[in-house]
């Protein structure tokens, strides 16, 4: 079933002010459900959880439906879901409690096609713990990360794998199924960063062998509310730093304070909003959820590869056969910083830099110059957002 991408598009009041909003892997825009269900949510009265007065039940009743939500969303059961501020705060809490059981000869592999947030709160945990890092390389040209290298780098010495579902600047998508079984064989934990992947396509957490799989709501048109999902008896046996009086059994446990109860109804519209994508099919959420943005965002993708391709002066980076519909590109004579502003004056919105592709960028060689510029897809965009930036970047090379 093809998406009805105008309605989409109507249903984001942001998309009206006549940007290319091709910035979506840094964040995407929301629809109208999801600042309703926000607005809703406090217009009908939302108290602390735990109370016994139906403003204090409704926020209990919100936090327990954004869990099953998140469940639809990526697989795995609402009692396994740790919500959060983002990623990057969830991932240093649970890199802090895993390591507690680390020390001296064990093993953390990270990869050099992550993110940083699924790098360094693992490289930190490990240098306190006294554990040792070892790194899985990008292959290049590709930016492909080969799954057959984690042969050599895993052993009964390796405690965590952290590897990323879709790198947020080349979109590669590394074979984490096959990643984690190794993983697993060795009887490691596998924590894989869904933050970039989960917008583009369904998500099976149990498919990717995810020990624990990170996601966060403001990428796939969701408020700013991230999400770590695991096997609820597998959260039993860890257990995080936590105030004496707060709630001891999971998930809670892992969650510090008090939550952005509002945004985790809006985090609940987001995923009924995308299980909406297709139209009024038949079939649960979680049948329906993103089944039909993949295969949008990779035609419109195709265009742009096509068009900035065929641009003498534009070196486009990666190119894995695998990847969400991500371009990441420099113009010959033009600094990232320039393109992306020539970009801003012809209204097409683009990101510039490294994107926290730390390592990646340094493998690239070009973090030290300004890194490139980074143009996704989501299924908002249509051929107007691609056929701009295409011509505005055709403008700096004539
Ligand atoms: C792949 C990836 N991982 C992690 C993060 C960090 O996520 P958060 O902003 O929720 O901490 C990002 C953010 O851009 C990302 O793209």
């Amino acid at each position: 079933m093809t998406l009805d991408v105008p309605a989409i598009r109507a249903a984001y009041p942001a998309l009206a002010d006549g940007y290319a909003y091709l910035d979506g892997a840094a964040g995407t825009q929301v629809p109208g459900s999801v600042i309703d269900a926000i607005g809703d949510a406090y217009r009908s009265g939302l108290g602390n959880a735990g109370g016994v007065f139906p403003a204090s039940i409704r926020s209990t009743t919100v936090t327990e439906q954004c869990r099953r939500a998140v469940a639809d969303l990526v697989g795995g059961v609402a009692e396994g879901v740790i919500l959060g501020p983002n990623m990057t705060t969830l991932t240093y809490r649970l890199a802090g409690t895993l390591a507690r059981s680390w020390g001296p000869g064990d093993e953390v592999v990270v990869s050099r096609l992550d993110h940083d947030a699924n790098v360094r709160p693992w490289v930190q945990a490990a240098a306190r713990a006294g554990a040792t890092v070892r790194w899985a390389e990008v292959e290049l040209p590709a930016g492909e990360l080969p799954a057959g290298q984690y042969d050599s780098l895993l052993s009964e010495r390796t405690v965590l794998v952290a590897v990323t579902a879709a790198s947020n600047v080349l979109g590669t998508r590394p074979d984490v199924a096959e990643i984690t079984a190794k993983a697993r064989a060795v009887g490691a934990l596998s924590y894989v960063d869904g933050v970039h992947a989960t917008p583009h396509g369904p998500t099976d957490v149990a498919a990717l062998g995810a020990d624990f799989y990170a996601t966060s709501a403001y990428k796939w048109s969701g408020p700013h509310v991230g999400a770590v999902i695991a096997d609820p008896g597998l959260l039993e046996s860890l257990h995080p730093d936590k105030l004496e009086p707060a709630p001891g059994a999971v998930p809670e446990r892992f969650e510090q304070g008090t939550p952005p109860f509002a945004d985790l109804a809006g985090v609940t519209a987001a995923v009924e909003h995308l299980a909406s994508l297709a139209g009024p099919a038949a079939g649960t959420r979680r049948e329906r959820v993103l089944a039909s943005a993949h295969d949008h965002e990779q035609a419109l993708f195709q265009v742009l590869l096509d068009g900035l391709g065929a641009i003498d002066q534009v070196t486009l980076y990666g190119k894995a056969p695998r990847r969400t519909a991500t371009a990441y590109f420099t113009v010959a004579g033009r600094t990232p910083a320039e393109v992306a502003s020539h970009l801003a004056e012809r209204k097409v919105n683009v990101w510039n830099g490294h994107n926290y592709a730390w390592e990646l960028t340094a493998v690239l060689g070009i973090r030290d110059i300004g890194s490139a510029v980074r143009a996704g897809l989501v299924h908002y965009n249509d051929r107007s957002d691609v056929d701009r930036l295409i011509a505005a970047v055709a403008e700096l090379t004539a």
